[in-house]
């Protein structure tokens, strides 16, 4: 359907149909596997470039070729979130290698799940430090630039559990409240200058988060976030969908 303005006009699309994303650069952290992964290879389909960030180098070379057989431009890189210098160099190698970037995907995250009590000081700093630490120092090296552009998206891959509460999930959804707070404080700091940082929360996804293969019929699958990415990266420019909420359509 040709869009239609307010005043009644259709709106000449700018935007190529085939590759909407022609001319993007997107760093997605965590993307050499499961919902990263997805959402690396949707927006190189779409047409962007693709730089793509993880600790495990067997799935970073896996995921760059897949990405290189998209023919678009990629860059894998070997970098932990959590640590303000890795962040500092994966931004300027990445930025080197591809161009500034104007879409982020903070979706490097890791689950841990079980009685508050029975937890450990570093396992409390691994998670908030992966889930929520990692969300400022990307954001945070790779915002003045999209200042200086005066557009970008950031987008943060938030859950569920930064909205509900459940028995064995106080770290976790520490960790995802938090990077809610954390987003919606963002977005009111950037929108200002054509940034737009929102988060998607889905319920299970079919990966093996948490080390836990979850092969439930009815979960989501990693492709339909990076379906929810895409409608966020190529939705009109005056508008700001700030969140998603995703559950999959049947209960069981
Ligand atoms: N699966 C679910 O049910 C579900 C539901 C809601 C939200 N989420 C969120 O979705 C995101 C992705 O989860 P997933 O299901 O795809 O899990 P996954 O398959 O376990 O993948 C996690 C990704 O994060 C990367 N990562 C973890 N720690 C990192 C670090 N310190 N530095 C750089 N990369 C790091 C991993 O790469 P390396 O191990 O190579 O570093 C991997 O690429 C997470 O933020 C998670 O909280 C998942």
């Amino acid at each position: 359907m040709t869009p239609i303005s307010e005043t009644n006009e259709p709106v000449v699309a700018k935007r190529s149909l085939t590759a909407p994303l022609k001319g993007a650069v997107a760093l997605v952290t965590g993307g050499n596997r499961g919902i990263g992964r997805a959402i690396a290879l949707r927006l190189a389909v779409l047409g962007a470039a693709v730089g793509i960030c993880g600790r495990d180098q067997a799935t970073l070379d896996e995921t760059l070729s897949a990405l290189q057989k998209i023919q678009t431009p990629a860059h894998a890189e070997s970098a932990d979130v959590s640590q303000a210098a890795e962040v500092l160099r994966l931004v300027a190698n990445t930025e080197a290698a591809l161009g500034g970037i104007s879409i982020l995907v903070n979706n490097a995250g890791v689950g841990l799940f079980g009685p508050m009590q029975e937890k450990s000081e570093a396992d409390w700093d691994r998670v908030l430090d992966t889930n929520l630490k990692s969300v400022f120092l990307v954001s945070r090296a790779v915002a003045p630039g999209m200042i200086k552009r005066g557009a970008g998206d950031i987008i943060n891959i938030s859950s569920l559990a930064g909205h509900n509460a459940f028995a064995g999930g106080a770290i976790y959804c520490a960790s995802k409240w938090g990077l809610q707070g954390l987003t919606a404080c963002l977005a009111e700091d950037l929108r200002g200058h054509g940034i737009r940082v929102s988060s998607v929360c889905p319920g299970s996804v079919a990966t093996e988060f948490g080390g836990n293969l979850q092969k439930k019929a009815h979960a989501l699958q990693a492709d339909d976030i990076a379906h929810a990415v895409e409608m966020l990266v190529t939705q009109a420019p005056n508008s700001f969908i700030s969140e998603i909420q995703m559950r999959p359509l049947r209960k069981a």
